[in-house]
């Protein structure tokens, strides 16, 4: 499974005339060795109780499943699947942990923990990012460079909230809310975590975490994470399963917050739920971000950021910017450029440091992706893709873009959640900001433009959370995150996030 792209063999039908002639011209120059990255050090349990308590306990259901590599389909390792009964333990514990020690405890104690979480973290980031990509199917160098470091530095970041609690509120005295209920996605699993259980923390709050049944196996290195530093037993509780568990988890009386990211549908039925309880809720749900690229804007650049926005991580990012709204006089020019360029995406095996884009999540989220994209071509769009020879095993879709596009389209409305961009134009700024608003989400946003005026115009007008000026994808502990519209409500990261975790006097 290495290079199956521009290797040569794919003479056959390339639409591009400069992928063409590099390929006569350079022949095998893009086809890369491959690069694997060694797993003989890496021992993964058979099988994976519940951390309920600071201990590993069966589960009360008896019923345990399986989470594979979606890269090989290859079994790597059981879980056990919590019941409610055992999501009532875990919040017993949590609730536990928190009358006796951590709600109590000074900021400065509980920063001591938080600060050897992210120490641990660096110093198994190698390791941690191996069992990333096996489990969820990343390429490593996004694990590794992306995923691993940016937890750690969400750990570190909150850590120095944990005792500066007074200043973050203008005085006001913030006090933890209880039990935090954490429901989160498999997109990125360890990154999730880190986000939703740091800010808990360092406001005094004890955790429940219910990672996503694909990829529950980070969690678990994370419960060992704990056990090593000691952090005292039930400060985070760790329960195995699917939506039936985060059902429980989120209904549970007694907890008294609930963060969950993830599906708009999901999100609302947790919204339904809550109703009426004083639960304090955040949701990070679904996107669908524009990525609005003006006649006046560094080209290649923008291309770089365009092809990052929309294929980092297979395209399994909720701000990923998968409309891109060109100007109409360099459409042409613009379509080009993106063809040649995922020419040269490496597309295959998650554990080669080469490897561009990795295996889709699940089978499911394959057969979403292939139904959005072929309903697109029916709504009259007209499809690209990269021919290359993809992974006999596993579940794969390879770069694709679709121009000719209207608003009206499936694949204009609807999250793909794969790597899948939609193409379509404007004339004027108005027109730009019209169509990027014209969504039911409210996430993520990205201008290219030359024009600082300009930029700074379409970003106070924009509906969403987070606008990316010049760049996308760029992430920091320190810049909230969340959305408008049914992207959800709250923020995770900065000051603000903050407040999610606390309620003030
Ligand atoms: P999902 O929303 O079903 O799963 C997310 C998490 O919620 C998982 O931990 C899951 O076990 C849990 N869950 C499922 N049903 C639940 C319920 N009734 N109560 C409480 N927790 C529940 O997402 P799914 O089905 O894996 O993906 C479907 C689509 O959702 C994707 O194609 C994508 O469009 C979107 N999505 C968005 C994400 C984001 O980061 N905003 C992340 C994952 C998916
Ligand atoms: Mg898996």
């Amino acid at each position: 499974m290495g290079n199956q792209i521009v290797n040569g063999r794919d003479a056959s039908a390339s639409p591009s005339k400069n992928a063409d002639r590099d390929r006569l011209e350079f022949g095998n120059a893009w086809a890369y060795a491959p690069s694997l990255e060694s797993t003989d050090h890496i021992r993964i349990p058979a099988r994976h109780e519940l951390f309920i308590g600071g201990k590993w306990q069966a589960p009360k259901s008896g019923v345990y499943f399986d989470s594979t590599s979606p890269s090989t389909d290859e079994k790597l390792s059981e879980f056990a699947e919590a019941n409610a009964e055992d999501v009532d333990l875990a919040v017993q514990a949590a609730r536990t942990a928190y009358d006796k020690y951590w709600g109590k405890m000074r900021g400065s104690e509980r920063a001591k923990y938080i600060f050897r979480i992210a120490r641990a973290i660096q110093e198994k980031t190698r390791e941690l990012a191996i069992i990333e990509s096996m489990d969820g199917g990343k390429p490593i160098k996004e694990s590794r460079d992306v995923d691993m470091p940016l937890s750690a530095a969400h750990y570190f970041y909150h850590a120095g909230w944990a005792d500066k609690l007074e200043y973050a509120f203008q005085g006001r005295k913030a006090r933890p809310l209880g039990v935090a209920a954490q429901i989160i996605p498999w997109n990125f699993p360890f990154l999730m975590a880190a986000w939703k259980i740091a800010p808990a923390l360092a406001c005094g709050n004890t955790v429940v975490l219910k990672p996503a049944e694909t990829t529950p196996l980070s969690a678990m290195w994370l419960a060992k994470i704990f056990e090593e530093i000691e952090l005292p037993p039930g400060v985070v509780n760790i329960v195995t399963g699917a939506g039936a568990t985060g059902e429980a988890l989120a209904r549970h009386p007694g907890v008294n917050k609930v963060a969950f990211t993830g599906s708009t549908d999901v999100g609302k039925k947790i919204q339904a739920l809550l109703a009426g309880t004083k639960k304090r809720l955040t949701l990070e749900l679904g996107g669908k971000a524009a990525n609005i690229i003006f006649a006046d804007a560094a080209i290649d650049q923008a291309i770089e950021g365009i092809i990052g926005g929309i294929y980092f991580n297979q395209g399994h990012v909720c701000c990923a910017g998968s409309r891109l709204l060109v100007e109409e006089s360099i459409h042409d020019l613009v379509v080009d450029k993106l063809r040649d360029r995922i020419a040269t995406i490496r597309i295959g095996n998650p554990l080669d440091k080469n490897t561009d884009i990795g295996a889709i999540n699940s089978r499911k989220q394959l057969d979403k992706i292939t139904r959005l994209a072929d309903a697109g071509e029916r709504d009259g769009a007209t499809r690209f893709a990269t021919k290359c020879d993809l992974p006999a095993k596993g579940n794969w879709f390879p770069p694709t873009f679709f121009t000719g596009v209207s608003q009206s389209s499936v694949i204009a409305r609807e999250e793909i959640f794969g790597p899948v961009l939609a193409v379509m134009t404007f004339r004027t700024p108005e027109e730009a900001l019209e169509k990027a608003n014209n969504t039911m989400y409210g996430l993520s946003a990205g201008v290219w433009t030359d024009k600082g005026a300009k930029s700074l115009w379409m970003s106070q007008r924009l509906n969403a959370g987070v606008i990316w000026s010049n760049t996308y994808n760029k992430f920091d502990p320190s810049a909230p995150f969340g959305g408008f519209k049914e992207s959800g409500f709250g923020r995770e990261g900065g000051r603000q996030g903050l407040r999610g975790y606390v309620e003030i006097d």
